[in-house]
């Protein structure tokens, strides 16, 4: 009787995740969205308990004390991230997320593996999710670790790295683990199935980080969406594993979602797919020197700002990581309002990987109450950068930096931009001369018609908005 509610329940959840899904699609509708996706997943959890309770799973190892315990010490942990962790940071942690999403399929695709000593061994297709779930779920570990180093900017982590002959050990890697999951549908040895696991999530893991490591500059965007999916699939194989309908669905979507991030960030940065993979995008340029590129910066101040802006009749913010450090959204946010009010037209122009994680400006903007209409993306804000009098550039850097365009050699080469330079006036507003994500210098800083503004932006902009109420 308990079984086909569970699956019922399981049913339910599926569907709530696909329709929080949908929601979470639209700025709007993001926040029910989340809370159906957040309520499929209790009605999951808590059917599964409900059914461990009554005795649903076969394995006498499985207590439903031990299960409580851990969702507690998770919950537990969960809340102090949650409180603790800045709004900033908040890429490093999806990464981990990731990354333990990964763990866990490895860890339950190898407990499953391991309950069956003394037992039946698994079936051909049980055995190739098993092995499904630990290579995808150990590369998805060790990249996101990877990953999380290169946003957390660890200094030992920012130059990418190569080993020699790299696609080499790559390919011989990936041959390897092939050959031992041959290995494992062709013995019908639990022990071999067992020790061939372990060393297939060894291998993976050094896989892990030698596809992950060579990638630097700009392109953490796409690796950080492909790992996403990564996690996904790794899910959706555990779920065959132990036969677990509601982590195949579940897995899926996160997989499927994953994919379609990964081709929207190759479109935002120019990237095939094929490049993403193979890691062959850092053409290893420097960028040029800093000291002749920024030979002839003018500086400005916030009264001069203000005063370009009293005449100012379009007026386009373009915003960038900086911003959120600086957590100045809500003084963004009024400033565009005063201007406004004094009959200029602001808008927003947000690029697809401004910040550190997809959405991020956006997010921001919302949570300070800016008009969804009037974010515009790059691709529709672009061709109108011509007629924009000003354009204030706030913690914005590399999806400014016109080098995109013009060295082939740059990491950042091909990926598009926001058009800043086409404006009659450009304010970039930030704290020093220093490089962005990239780490590779900016000439926009020394372009005829643009004017540093150097500080903190939330204070930058909170003065410029004392002295245009002044003026
Ligand atoms: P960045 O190129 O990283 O530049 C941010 C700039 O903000 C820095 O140059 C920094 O200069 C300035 N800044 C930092 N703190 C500030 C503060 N308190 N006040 C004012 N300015 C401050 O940012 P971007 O233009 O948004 O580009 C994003 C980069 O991150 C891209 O390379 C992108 O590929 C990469 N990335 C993006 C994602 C996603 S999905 N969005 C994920 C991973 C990586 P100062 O230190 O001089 O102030």
């Amino acid at each position: 009787m308990l079984y086909p509610l569970v699956q019922i329940s399981y049913i339910v959840a599926s569907i709530l995740f696909i329709m929080g899904l949908k929601q979470m699609g639209r700025p709007k509708t993001a926040v029910r969205g989340n809370l159906l996706g957040a309520s499929g997943m209790l009605l999951a959890v808590v059917m599964t308990l409900v059914w461990v309770a009554n005795g649903g799973m076969s394995d006498e190892a499985v207590s439903f004390w031990f299960i409580g315990a851990g969702v507690i010490l998770g919950a537990g942990i969960g809340a102090v991230l949650a409180m603790r962790v800045q709004m900033t940071q908040m890429p490093q942690l999806v990464a981990l997320f990731n990354g333990f999403g990964g763990a866990a399929s490895v860890f339950v695709a190898a407990a499953e593996l391991f309950s069956r000593s003394g037992g039946e061994v698994m079936t051909g297709d049980v055995l190739i999710a098993t092995a499904a779930s630990g290579i995808i779920g150990a590369v998805t570990f060790w990249g996101s670790l990877v990953a999380f180093g290169k946003l957390q900017e660890l200094s030992w982590m920012k130059k990418p790295f190569k080993v020699p002959m790299q696609h080499v050990v790559n390919g011989g890697l990936t041959a390897i683990i092939v050959l031992l999951t041959i290995g494992m549908l062709n013995s019908n040895s639990i022990g071999m199935h067992i020790t061939l696991y372990i060393f297939i999530a060894l291998l993976a893991s050094v896989l892990g980080v030698l596809l992950t490591n060579p990638i630097g500059g700009a392109d953490m965007p796409v690796v950080i969406a492909l790992l996403n999916s990564y996690s996904g699939l790794a899910a959706a194989a555990t779920g065959f594993v132990i036969d677990n309908n509601v982590l195949i669905i579940a897995g899926s979507l996160v997989g499927a979602s994953g994919v379609i991030l990964t081709q929207l960030m190759c479109k935002a940065m120019n990237r095939s797919l094929f490049n993403v993979l193979f890691g062959v995008m850092d053409a290893g340029g420097s960028g040029g020197n800093a000291d002749e590129i920024y030979a002839n910066v003018r500086s400005t101040s916030a009264e001069d700002v203000a005063m370009i802006l009293e005449t100012a009749q379009r007026v386009v913010f373009v915003p960038g990581y900086g911003m959120a450090v600086a957590q100045a959204q809500h003084a963004v946010r009024n400033l565009g309002k005063l201007l406004e009010e004094r009959g200029a037209t602001v808008e927003y122009a947000i690029h697809p990987v401004a910040g550190r994680m997809p959405g991020h400006m956006n997010v921001l903007l919302a949570e300070a109450d800016v008009d969804y209409d009037k974010l515009l993306e790059m691709d529709t804000i672009n061709p109108t950068m011509d007629t924009c009098d000003v354009a204030i550039v706030i913690g914005a850097n590399d999806v400014v930096n016109p080098v995109a365009k013009t060295d082939p050699k740059s990491p950042i080469a091909g990926m598009p931009i926001i058009d800043v330079d086409k404006a009659r006036t450009v304010i970039i507003i930030k704290r020093s001369l220093s490089p962005g994500f990239a780490g590779i210098p900016n000439p926009l800083f020394a372009a005829d018609n643009a004017m540093m503004l150097y500080g903190d932006g939330k204070d930058a902009v909170l003065e410029i908005t004392t002295a245009l109420r002044e003026a």
